[in-house]
């Protein structure tokens, strides 16, 4: 494989969630870098690491992925996510550490790797000029589907990412929705273990977005593959089994969203009094828990949105506006890393509590 690699791009939130698709999941519980040792694990990483001269691109991580689990590699630009993948793909080698995807060693065998893996990567590199089922049997030809194989394949894949209706149409008529997902049905075809998405649905809005993960838990959910995706947006990798949170190199966080939620910390509830110093008093009397700030009273309260109306009957005072703040995993990033996952250098953040009380999810 020769395509070519790199850069990225930002692209809106997805505003559609698939619940539907969700109950399939599986329920991870893991706090650690490493599974049970019962778990069967599609891709085992020890003490991985990239140099490209001076520059530290992946510092020594470690984690395992569990078969048939979606692992979301979350980070912003520069962050080491494609360099990791490409250590895992055996596109580029590692400079220290090991890897095993699937059982083999990505250094000391990676014909078997290669053959039990497939990747989309993070640019674009369907052949325009072809169609769909075009780009798919000259795929089927590298990857050696067997040839009685080929036809079955080519449906099934078309139809897990609902194009059938687009065989036999150009690559070139194709919105940048409809590519990515043919490049996932392309990454499929030839039945691997473990999927790689680099940045699956960068670029793409927020409608698009949220059928390319439909397809990806379809994956999941149907074909039983591993998948592990890198992607800079918080809102999507909630529906991963598990987040690894990676800045500069080294992974800072890892577990199931959930999990890195409430490692962050409880709802806040946001008051706008008109006596904030009284209010505050009282909800503490009641047994709340609050921090006065400059213009409001905030309530750290599990579940806070069911109890607002307690915490505005404690409050004993005239509220003017209400909000309820449960932490996303832009808190988690900035709780971890300092800094929000757009944002350049590292800098002193606020504590989570006092930001975002608007955004809420
Ligand atoms: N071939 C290379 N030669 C030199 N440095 C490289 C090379 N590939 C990556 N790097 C450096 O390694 C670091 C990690 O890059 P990588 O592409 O893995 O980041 P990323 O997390 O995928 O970022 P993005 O979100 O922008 O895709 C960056 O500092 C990058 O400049
Ligand atoms: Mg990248």
């Amino acid at each position: 494989m020769t395509e070519s690699y790199d850069s990225a791009s930002n692209g809106p939130r997805p505003e559609n969630r698939f619940d539907d698709l969700l109950p399939n999941a599986r329920q991870n519980t893991g706090v650690s870098t490493a599974l049970d040792k019962n778990v069967p694990v599609a891709i085992d990483v020890q003490g991985i690491e990239k140099k490209y001269g001076e520059i530290e691109a992946v510092k020594g991580i470690s984690f395992q992925v569990e078969r048939g689990e979606v692992f979301a590699f979350l980070g912003p630009n520069g962050a080491g996510k494609t360099t990791t993948i490409r250590m895992l793909c055996t596109l580029a080698r590692p400079t220290g550490g090991s890897a095993k995807v699937d059982g083999f060693d990505v250094m000391q065998q990676p014909t078997a790797v290669r053959r039990r893996i497939g990747l989309v990567f993070q640019e674009p590199t369907l052949d325009q000029q072809l169609t769909a089922e075009e780009n798919l049997q000259f795929h089927a030809v590298l990857y050696r589907v067997p040839r009685d194989q080929v036809e079955e394949r080519i449906e099934s894949v078309l139809r897990l990412v609902d194009l059938q209706d687009r065989r036999k149409d150009l690559v070139s008529t194709f919105s940048g929705g409809m590519a990515r997902r043919l490049e996932i049905a392309r990454g499929m075809l030839h039945t691997p273990a473990v999927l790689f998405l680099d940045e699956p649905t960068i670029g793409l809005d927020p409608q698009t977005r949220a059928l390319m993960w439909k397809d990806v838990l379809r994956l999941r959910n149907e074909e039983g593959v591993t998948i592990f995706l890198t992607t800079h947006y918080m809102d999507e990798a909630e529906y991963a089994d598990r987040i690894a949170i990676i800045d500069h190199g080294t992974i800072v966080a890892l577990d199931t969203p959930d999990h890195l939620k409430k490692m962050v910390g409880s709802d806040t509830v946001e008051l706008t009094t008109s006596n904030n110093t009284l209010a505050s008093s009282n909800l503490e009397t009641q047994g709340f828990s609050v921090k006065v700030g400059d213009e409001n009273v905030v309530v750290f309260a599990d579940n806070g949105e069911s109890q607002v109306t307690s915490i505005i009957e404690a409050a004993g005072v005239p509220i003017q506006n209400v909000r309820v703040h449960r932490p996303n995993l832009d808190d988690v990033f900035l709780h971890f890393t300092g800094r929000q996952i757009r944002e350049g250098p590292a800098e002193r953040s606020f504590p989570m509590h006092f930001r975002n009380f608007g955004h809420r999810r």
